[in-house]
Order: C-alpha cells, then sequence, then structure tokens
C-alpha cells in the first residue's frame, strides 16, 4: 500500500470540511436515545459532534440496508467512541487517516506526550472503545464488533464476521 492513499484524497477533503464545520446536533442524540442504553447514550455524546452524526449515519445506514440486531446497531452508533479518549484536532485526524498503518511507528500509550499518544488512540481505537463499552454495559457481541470494526479477517462467527462486514462497508461510504 502507498505511503497516501491517493485516490482517496477528494474523500478525505470532504471529510475534513464536514469534521471543521460539525456543530451539536440534538437530533443525532435523540436518534441514539432510541437505540442505547442510557450509560451507552452518555458514552455515545462523549464523541465528537462530527464522529456522533458519522455513527449515526453509518447506523442508519445499516437501517436501510435490513439490518436489525440491536447489537449490530449499538456497535454501529459507539464503532469510534474510542477516539472519545483525547481530543484529536482535524488536521491530525486526516493525516491519520492519509497516513493510516505508517502512523503505528509514532504511537506511545504516554498521555503526556499528546502527539505520539494521540497516534496511539487513533490506532487502537476500536480496542480502546470495545472496553469503554462493555464498562458501559454494552453486550459482549457489540463490544465484539467494536473491536473488529476495522480488522481484515476478524476471529468470529459466520454471523458476527458478516456484521463486521456490513458495517465496515457502511463506515467506508460515510
Ligand atoms: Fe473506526
Ligand atoms: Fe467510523
Amino acid at each position: 500500500m502507498p505511503l497516501i492513499e491517493f485516490d482517496r484524497i477528494p474523500y478525505r477533503v470532504g471529510e475534513f470540511f464536514r469534521a471543521i464545520t460539525a456543530r451539536p446536533n440534538p437530533k443525532v442524540a435523540e436518534i441514539a436515545s432510541g437505540y442505547l442504553s442510557p450509560p451507552l447514550l452518555e458514552l455515545f455524546e462523549k464523541m465528537s459532534p462530527y464522529d456522533q452524526a458519522h455513527c449515526v449515519a453509518v447506523m442508519q445506514h445499516l437501517l436501510e440496508m435490513g439490518e436489525t440486531d440491536p447489537d449490530l446497531l449499538a456497535a454501529a452508533l459507539l464503532h469510534d467512541v474510542g477516539k472519545s479518549k483525547i481530543k484529536l484536532s482535524v488536521w491530525y485526524r486526516v493525516a491519520a487517516v492519509l497516513l493510516k498503518k505508517k502512523l503505528r511507528f509514532f504511537a506511545c500509550k504516554t498521555p503526556g506526550k499528546p502527539i505520539c499518544y494521540s497516534v496511539y488512540v487513533q490506532v487502537e481505537h476500536p480496542r480502546i472503545g470495545a472496553e469503554m463499552a462493555k464498562e458501559a454495559g454494552c453486550s459482549e457481541r457489540c463490544a465484539r464488533l467494536i473491536l473488529y470494526h476495522q480488522a481484515q479477517d476478524p476471529p468470529l462467527d459466520p454471523e458476527e464476521r458478516r456484521m463486521v462486514a456490513a458495517l465496515q462497508a457502511a463506515d467506508k461510504e460515510l
């Protein structure tokens, strides 16, 4: 894979502008409240306005695809909650997405080193998010879907693999 995925740049430019213009939207939380318990909703609300809107869009896309499993819908709403561990600047997010796995070289688990800790959170957000959601009371299945939402070959049963694939397809599109 090249260092930067040039074919994704137009999409990322759009993402950048959506991210810097995103404002808290009470409607987004209202939609999420229909699918999350109060502690999970509290977690959802820790995400940035941009991530909240993105997660609701992913969930709505899954609904349009005919998905109705409550664990999958909750996982869609919380799949990026690990990113709320740190306030990532928009510039950083763009660099992180463009550079993808190459950023791993800069990751460190030390909150005192904000730049490399940001990289750590970005790289590890599926695992961090799954732990956060589990602590807030989500189901084991929901936690697994969050954990593997970016994995290429998740060690799951066929039904959960199908759900992860659906989540990944929606996530990639929105
Ligand atoms: Fe993610
Ligand atoms: Fe996402």
